[in-house]
């Protein structure tokens, strides 16, 4: 199946004429439980459910509006080139609008995702897209469809679609149709993301293709479904019961067995650099003192920290450069 038939099913009878100016916004996740291989390359389908926090306050505003002539990319009021890569896939998108025909659009994004903290932008940023085109088109869609059409321009993006805790149901469907994001336990007022920036400088291997490797050479990601499903049972249980000793250990882990899996792949795949090794040694040497603070990374090598509000002071004072996120508000 094609992406363009996923957009056709979903959009069905609805409006194809676009209105004046669609406006859209969307918060940046971060994954408790990694999506981390595609069951399907083309619709994004992911071989394990996955399970994020959302960020508040820090994603994408964008405005879509159709133009004559080519279609125009702004990010935080710079143009970007034609062949700059984030146009590219934005426009690439924009091309599976069905019944579009001819038509071109302008694209305005600002972000307020501080570039480089490795707070994906791509995820906020498709979000907030799709969220724009169904305001364009008044579609009005449900969270379900808008989190599958985000899916299909970056995997994660759907993820996106809802604030606080958010599931990402893998499916089994080959059309994708059950494989959506969907909220998932209670507030917990008092937790808080750290991020910690070990360079702001670009990844030397993208997502798409360290997943594609992981999935096609590393044996020990055979053992990653398994390994996810336990992981993911045991944040839902930790969330419930707002047990953070069991949230952070669970999350952690996790982050550590995709990057375990990404070093087994060949040749193999190293995100960490000396400083994120460093960062985790300083958080187990935190623990080890009775502070409840625990890392999880993804495709790169900054390091997000997961707390309580109680524990703000230690962490700041181990990590004087630490940008703390309150993800539900204090207690
Ligand atoms: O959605 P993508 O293609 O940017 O992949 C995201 C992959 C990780 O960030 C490493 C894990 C995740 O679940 O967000």
């Amino acid at each position: 199946m094609k992406r363009q038939d996923v957009f056709q099913a979903i959009l069905a009878d609805r409006s194809r004429a676009p209105g004046r100016d669609g406006r859209g916004s969307a918060c940046a996740n971060i994954a408790l439980c990694k999506y981390w291989g595609k069951r399907d390359v083309e619709l994004n389908l992911p071989v394990t459910s996955s399970l994020s926090v959302t960020v508040p306050d820090f994603g994408a505003e964008t405005v879509v509006r159709p133009v004559e002539g080519p279609n125009r990319l702004t990010l935080n009021g710079e143009t970007c080139e034609a062949d700059d890569l984030r146009a590219q896939r934005v426009f690439d998108f924009l091309t599976l609008l069905p019944g579009r025909g001819e038509a071109s659009f302008e694209v305005l994004s600002d972000s307020r995702v501080p570039v480089g903290a490795g707070l994906a932008s791509s995820a906020s940023g498709f979000a907030a897209l799709v969220l724009a085109l169904n305001d364009l088109y008044g579609w009005t869609l449900d969270t379900r469809e808008l989190s599958i059409l985000a899916r299909l321009g970056s995997g994660s993006a759907c993820r996106s679609m809802l604030s606080g805790f958010v599931e990402w149901h893998a499916g089994e469907r080959t059309d994708g149709m059950d494989s959506f994001a969907e909220a998932v336990g209670a507030p917990w007022p008092g937790l808080c993301l750290g991020v910690i920036t070990v360079t702001d400088a670009p990844k030397p291997i993208g997502s798409r293709e360290a997943m594609r490797r992981t999935v096609d050479t590393s044996i020990l990601y055979r053992k990653w479904p398994d390994r996810a499903a336990a992981d993911l049972n045991a944040i839902k249980t930790a969330i419930a019961q707002k047990d953070m000793e069991a949230l952070g250990t669970a999350a952690e882990g996790n982050a550590l067995a995709m990057h375990a899996t990404m070093l087994d792949s060949r040749p193999p795949i190293l995100y960490a650099l000396p400083r994120t090794v460093e960062i985790l040694q300083t958080v187990w040497n935190l623990r080890a003192e009775g502070i409840a603070v625990y890392a999880t990374m993804d495709a790169g090598p900054n390091v997000k920290l997961l707390f309580e509000a109680s524990s703000s002071e230690a962490v700041g004072a181990a990590f004087p450069d630490v940008q703390t996120f309150d993800l539900f508000g204090g207690v």
